[in-house]
C-alpha cells in the first residue's frame, strides 16, 4: 500500500503506520509517507518501524511540517508521488485539543482547530484526487465522538470535528463515482499522548473508564484496526461512514439523563 499518514509521530497515527508497515512484503513493500510537526518523535517512530520489520518490506519517507500551513498538504502529495509513483490511501489524522471555552476562545485557536482538522483534510484530498482516481483509493480521517457531542472546555474541538465528518461525507458523495471511498473513524477517549489542559488524557483514565460500558479507554491500536478495515477490500461498499470506536460511551446519554 502507498499511503500518506498525518500525525504519524505518536498515538493513533503511529499505530496506524506500524499496522500498514506490517502488510509489506519484499515483492510489494508498504510505502508510507509519514507527516508530523514533531521531528524528534517522527524520527523515533520511523526508526522503530524500520527496525520492527524485515529489510525491504517497508519504505518510509518522513516529512516534517505543520498542517496549519495551507501549502503543506499539496506538498505531501507531490512528495508521495515522486517517492512512490502513486498513492492508494490517505489517513488524515493530525489533531489538537486546544483549550478555550467559547466566551474566552482566541481567534487563533478557533482557526487552528478548523485548519488542522477540516481544511488540511480537504486540501490533502483535493491534491490527491487525481492519484486516488488512478488507484481507486480511499481516505480515512480521524474525527471523534466529540463530532456529535459538545466537549467543554474545548470550544471548537467538537465543532471542527463535526465539520470534518461532513466534509468527508461530501467527498464520499462527490468522489464515489471516481471509485474513491471516504470515511471517518471516531475514537472515544483513547490512551495516547494527546493532552487535556497540559495533562495527558491517560492521566484521567480511571475517571473516564467509569463511564465507558466496555470499562476501558481505547488503545491507539483499537483505532488503527478500524482504519485498516476501512482501507481494506472488506470495506469496498462502505463510504461516507463515521465508524465509532468508543467502547459504547456514546450509548450512555439516556442512562445519564435518568441517573
Ligand atoms: N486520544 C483520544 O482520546 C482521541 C479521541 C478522539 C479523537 N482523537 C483524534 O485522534 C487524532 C490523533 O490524536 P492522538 O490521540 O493520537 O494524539 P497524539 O497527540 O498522540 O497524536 C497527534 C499527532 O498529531 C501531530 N500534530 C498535531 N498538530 C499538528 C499539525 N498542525 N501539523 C502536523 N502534525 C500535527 C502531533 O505532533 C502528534 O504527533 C487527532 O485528530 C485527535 O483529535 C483522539
Amino acid at each position: 500500500m502507498k499511503i500518506i499518514i498525518t500525525g504519524a509521530a505518536s498515538g493513533i497515527g503511529r499505530a496506524m503506520a506500524a499496522s500498514v508497515a506490517a502488510t509489506g512484503t519484499t515483492d510489494k513493500p508498504a510505502e508510507l509517507l509519514l507527516a508530523d510537526r514533531d521531528s524528534e518523535k517522527l524520527g523515533i517512530a520511523t526508526d522503530e518501524i524500520y527496525s520492527g520489520h524485515a529489510k525491504g518490506t517497508v519504505k518510509i519517507v518522513a516529512r516534517i511540517g505543520d498542517l496549519a500551513d495551507p501549502e503543506l498538504p499539496a506538498a505531501l502529495v507531490t512528495h508521495a508521488k515522486a517517492s512512490f509513483g502513486g498513492l492508494d490511501a490517505i489517513v488524515s489524522n493530525a489533531g489538537v485539543l486546544l483549550p478555550g471555552m467559547l466566551k474566552d476562545l482566541s481567534l487563533e485557536n478557533y482557526n487552528l482547530s478548523f485548519d488542522i482538522h477540516a481544511r488540511a483534510t480537504w486540501l490533502l484530498g483535493k491534491a490527491a484526487h487525481p492519484l486516488l482516481c488512478e488507484s481507486r483509493g480511499a481516505i480515512v480521517a480521524t474525527a471523534s465522538t466529540a463530532s456529535e457531542h459538545p466537549t467543554p472546555p474545548f470550544g471548537t474541538y467538537a465543532a471542527s470535528k463535526a465539520a470534518l465528518v461532513m466534509l468527508i461525507r461530501q467527498m464520499a458523495l462527490e468522489w464515489g463515482p471516481d471509485g474513491i471511498r471516504c470515511n471517518c473513524v471516531s475514537p472515544g477517549p483513547t490512551v495516547t499522548g494527546i493532552a487535556v489542559g497540559g495533562m495527558p488524557l491517560a492521566g484521567l483514565q480511571e475517571k473516564i473508564e467509569k463511564g465507558i460500558p466496555l470499562g476501558r479507554m481505547g488503545s491507539a491500536q483499537d483505532i488503527a484496526n478500524a482504519m485498516m478495515f476501512l482501507l481494506s477490500p472488506a470495506a469496498s461498499q462502505i463510504t461516507g461512514a463515521n465508524l465509532l470506536v468508543d467502547g459504547g460511551l456514546t450509548t450512555t446519554l439516556m442512562q445519564a439523563a435518568f441517573r
